[in-house]
Parts: structure tokens; C-alpha cells; sequence
């Protein structure tokens, strides 16, 4: 029996469902049974029956994935796999800010820690952020941790007041208006999909914005045959799946995210044999991050 059988087979045996994120690579993609962005994964894990979740992704969808289902276990292959910006905001700052500013929102992208979560009034993610922030009846919004979505919700909702937090992600960081330049310039007339936790003078040159699973279906959807990428190229395995006469080129040699490559097949194996290593929360943190989490889920739909 290989190692995919053997997934499977342990997978029935031991009652696991088994969810990615887009930006796994492509063989651990391959073998789960559902594979989304964020919210879509976000959403999931509250309608999941099997009695395990093991998590293929980052630290902050296990704890999102645990924060909404206490009563499962949730199982990440990889428990080092930590995205660095969910750890971009103090709880001092967030205090400080709720000091000065008593009528604010605090709204917290879903790419944060369960305990910066707890201190959250609201969670978001790439796909829903918009719609949430528009739902909300309060001002003054103070957006954690990444300053590139803030910067671009704040654009499509100039009535909010923004309080804008310094953090970000390193590997959309890194791309260049003149990498899409470039690109734009070798490949004339490919529309350039960006994720927006992108700089904001990228976002100014391309040619559509979105979530991971929005990037996929805006080009599943175009008669566009030649696609020019600007997020992580987990991205690719699901494009080219669903679009295998297309062509999808990366805007820069290296979007990739090291946490999220930490999950392989040989990991994923190992976690269902043992049905570990779990994520444990303090009861108390788990409670006050659920709020900003269920709260998402109603104002997104
Ligand atoms: P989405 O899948 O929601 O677009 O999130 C991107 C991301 O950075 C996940 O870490
Ligand atoms: Fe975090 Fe960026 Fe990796 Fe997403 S791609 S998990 S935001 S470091």
C-alpha cells in the first residue's frame, strides 16, 4: 500500500476530515477532502461531522478551526507552521487604542493569534473584509495586523474612520510594483491577479484584487488564456486544475511561504497514525476568540 492509501485508509479508520489551504503544496492539496481560502475554510470547520479535523495550513486556521469546534480535535501536521504576521500586534496597543478611542471597532484579520483574537471585536478575512466592515455600525475601525488589507478596505470605505496597525506578510511584501511591471511587459495583455495583503502601489497596477479562491475563480471565469500571478504559488495547483489550457506565470520567482510548505505528505501520514500533534487552548482565551469569529460568520453572509 503507498503512502495515499495508507492516508486514506487511516483517514476512515480514524474518522478525520482533512482540510488545506491553497497555499500547501499541491500533493498535500491533492489528498484532502476540501481545499479553500480562509474564510471558505473558516466556515467549513463549524459544518465538518467527522469527529477529527486535521488542518493543512498555517498555526492560525488550526486555532480558528478549534476556537469554533471546542469539542473536536483538531490535528495540524506541522505545529511550527506559524504565520509571522498573526503575531504583528501587541494587546498593549490594542488596549491603548480602546483607551482613546472608546467608540472603535477592533476588527481582526483571521491571520492573527486565538489571543489577539480575544481582544478583537470582529474577525475578517481577504474575502469578506469589505462586507464586514461595511456591516459594522461603529466609525472608527482599528484594522490588525496587516496594514495592506486595511489600506485597502479604508479605500472602498472612505466613510470608516481607519487606524491603521504596522504589521504584514513577508512574502507579499517582497513584490514590487516593477515586478508587475516587468511581468506586465513580457507578457502584454495578461491581466495581473493580486492577493491584497500586497502593497498598496502593487494593488495600483493590477488588474483585479481578491482572496486566494477569488483570484482561482476570476480566472476560471475569463476567456483570458495567460494570467499573471501576485500572491503565494500554492495558488497554481488549483488554477491549473481547473484550467489546464491556461497559462498562469508567477510575477516574481519566489512568492513562497516557508510556514506553509512545512506541511508534506510524510507529516500529514504520520499526524493520522497518531492523531497528533493537536491544538489545546486555554478554555478562556478559546470563549472570548470564538465572539469575534461567530460575529464574522453572520455579518459575512
Ligand atoms: P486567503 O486564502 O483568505 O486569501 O488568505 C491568504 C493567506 O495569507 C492565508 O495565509
Ligand atoms: Fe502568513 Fe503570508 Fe504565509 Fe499567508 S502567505 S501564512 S499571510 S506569511
Amino acid at each position: 500500500m503507498d503512502k495515499i492509501q495508507r492516508i486514506q485508509q487511516l483517514k476512515e479508520e480514524k474518522d478525520v476530515v482533512i482540510l488545506a489551504h491553497y497555499y500547501v503544496d499541491g500533493q498535500v492539496q491533492k489528498l484532502a477532502d476540501y481545499v479553500g481560502d480562509s474564510f471558505a475554510l473558516s466556515k467549513l470547520a463549524t459544518t465538518v461531522t467527522r469527529q477529527n479535523i486535521l488542518f493543512c495550513g498555517v498555526k492560525f486556521m488550526g486555532e480558528s478551526a478549534k476556537i469554533l469546534n471546542p469539542e473536536k480535535r483538531v490535528i495540524m501536521p506541522d505545529i511550527t507552521a506559524d504565520c509571522p504576521m498573526a503575531h504583528m500586534v501587541a494587546i498593549e496597543k490594542i488596549e491603548q487604542i480602546r483607551k482613546q478611542f472608546p467608540d472603535v471597532a477592533v476588527v481582526c484579520y483571521v491571520n492573527s493569534t486565538a489571543e489577539i483574537k480575544a481582544h478583537s471585536d470582529v474577525c475578517v478575512t481577504s474575502s469578506n473584509a469589505i462586507r464586514v466592515v461595511k456591516n459594522l455600525p461603529n466609525k472608527e475601525i482599528f484594522f490588525i495586523p496587516d496594514n495592506n488589507l486595511a489600506q485597502y478596505v479604508a479605500q472602498q470605505l472612505p466613510e470608516k474612520q481607519f487606524i491603521f496597525n504596522d504589521g504584514f506578510c513577508p512574502i507579499h511584501k517582497e513584490i514590487t510594483k516593477q515586478n508587475i511591471l516587468d511581468a506586465k511587459a513580457k507578457h502584454p495583455g495578461a491581466p495581473v491577479l493580486t492577493h491584497p495583503e500586497c502593497i498598496d502601489e502593487v494593488l495600483q497596477v493590477s488588474d483585479f484584487i481578491g482572496s486566494t479562491s477569488e483570484i482561482i475563480d476570476y480566472a476560471t471565469a475569463s476567456e483570458k488564456k495567460e494570467f499573471l500571478i501576485a500572491t503565494e504559488t500554492g495558488v497554481f495547483y488549483e488554477l491549473q486544475q481547473k484550467n489546464p489550457d491556461k497559462k498562469f506565470i508567477s510575477v516574481k520567482s519566489d512568492q513562497i511561504c516557508p510556514d506553509m510548505k512545512k506541511i508534506t505528505v510524510d507529516n500529514v501520514l504520520l499526524a493520522l497514525e497518531n492523531l497528533e500533534p493537536s491544538v489545546e487552548l486555554e478554555e478562556e482565551i478559546r470563549k472570548k476568540a470564538n465572539a469575534p469569529l461567530v460575529k464574522m460568520l453572520e455579518l459575512a453572509k
